[in-house]
């Protein structure tokens, strides 16, 4: 099957960038969000980004002209899925959330359209029970940055038919990505199984008063040569993210994890890392 068409629903930090990163590579995109502030939000980011490109030298007028012409923002989700041959979910981390969304979409494309979630932690199994064609259905987990991050897990279940994965294997690589294949499903996947071990060490000697967040994140990024340290990265990819990460495991195992409090109060008071300005670290807020 050949990708011919994308919609991407939600329009946050990863939805409009995995939506942008199609637009260039050069598919025709729609993009939904259901709230209208973010559907402006996507405009004037992707005006700004496109225009930030053409000042460095990194994208003629006319590329871009190009890009602008195939990425459309749309104000329904019906009319964003009506033609597409590939959906990617990127809405918030919430199986409730996302259980609806699935729900919705499977009674609004074609049968063979390929249904595509980028939850960091689900399994797309648990959504195959709500829609009519789970033989589509798989995880795309991309890595934010989308528009620069080269990995994109491929992660199929045994619902999931062998020419889905290879479609989407292929449609990831036709678009600048790295993909790789998950034959069975984890939580989680491959890269945040390893991100996880590090971040659950990482929080326990803080938590046991070993040292601080910020030494700790010295010390992966000097003596691991990590480009980020845990909490910095956390910064990046979304306190409230790996709060609600945390929330569904806790509500899952009925056991508190680490940092469960910090992580609480954090959200609590706004600080969810470089979107709200401030985080474990501060940040000029754009
Ligand atoms: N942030 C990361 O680093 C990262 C990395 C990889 C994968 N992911 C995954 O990508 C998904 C999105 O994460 P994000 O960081 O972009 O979140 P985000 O909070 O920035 O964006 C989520 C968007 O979904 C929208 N939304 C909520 N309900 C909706 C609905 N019913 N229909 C349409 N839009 C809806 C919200 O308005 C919001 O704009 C999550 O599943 C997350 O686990 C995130």
């Amino acid at each position: 099957m050949e990708i011919k068409k994308v919609a991407v629903i939600g329009g946050g930090l990863m939805g409009r960038q995995i939506a942008l990163n199609s637009a260039i590579y050069p598919y025709d995109v729609n993009i939904f969000d259901l709230k209208p502030e973010v559907r402006e939000a996507v405009q004037k980011w992707e005006d700004e980004y496109l225009a930030g490109r053409i000042a460095k030298g990194r994208m003629s007028e006319e590329q871009v002209a190009g890009i602008k012409s195939r990425f459309h923002i749309i104000d329904t989700m019906a009319e964003a899925v009506k033609d597409a041959d590939l959906v990617i979910e990127a809405v918030v981390e919430r199986k409730d959330v996302k259980t609806a969304v699935f729900q919705e979409l499977s009674g609004l494309v074609r049968e063979d359209t390929i249904l595509a979630t980028n939850s960091s932690y689900m399994v797309s199994s648990t959504f195959k029970d709500v829609v009519k064609n789970p033989s589509r259905l798989l995880n795309m987990h991309y890595f934010n940055p989308a528009l620069v991050m080269k990995l994109v897990e491929v992660c199929r279940g045994e619902h999931t038919a062998d020419e889905v994965v290879d479609t989407v294997y292929a449609f990831a690589e036709a678009t600048g990505k790295t993909p790789v294949r998950v034959e069975k499903e984890i939580d989680g996947f491959l890269a945040n199984r390893i991100l996880s071990a590090i971040y659950g060490e990482a929080r326990k000697l803080v938590d046991e008063g070993y040292c601080t967040y910020q030494d700790l994140d010295k010390a992966c990024e000097n003596g691991l040569g990590h480009p980020m340290g845990p909490f910095r990265l956390n910064d990046l990819t979304g306190v409230d993210l790996t709060f609600d990460i945390m929330n569904r495991r806790y509500q899952e195992t009925g056991v508190k994890p680490r940092g469960y409090d910090l992580y609480k109060q954090m959200v609590d008071e706004g600080r969810l890392g470089r979107k709200s300005g401030k985080g474990f670290y501060d940040y000029e807020k754009k």
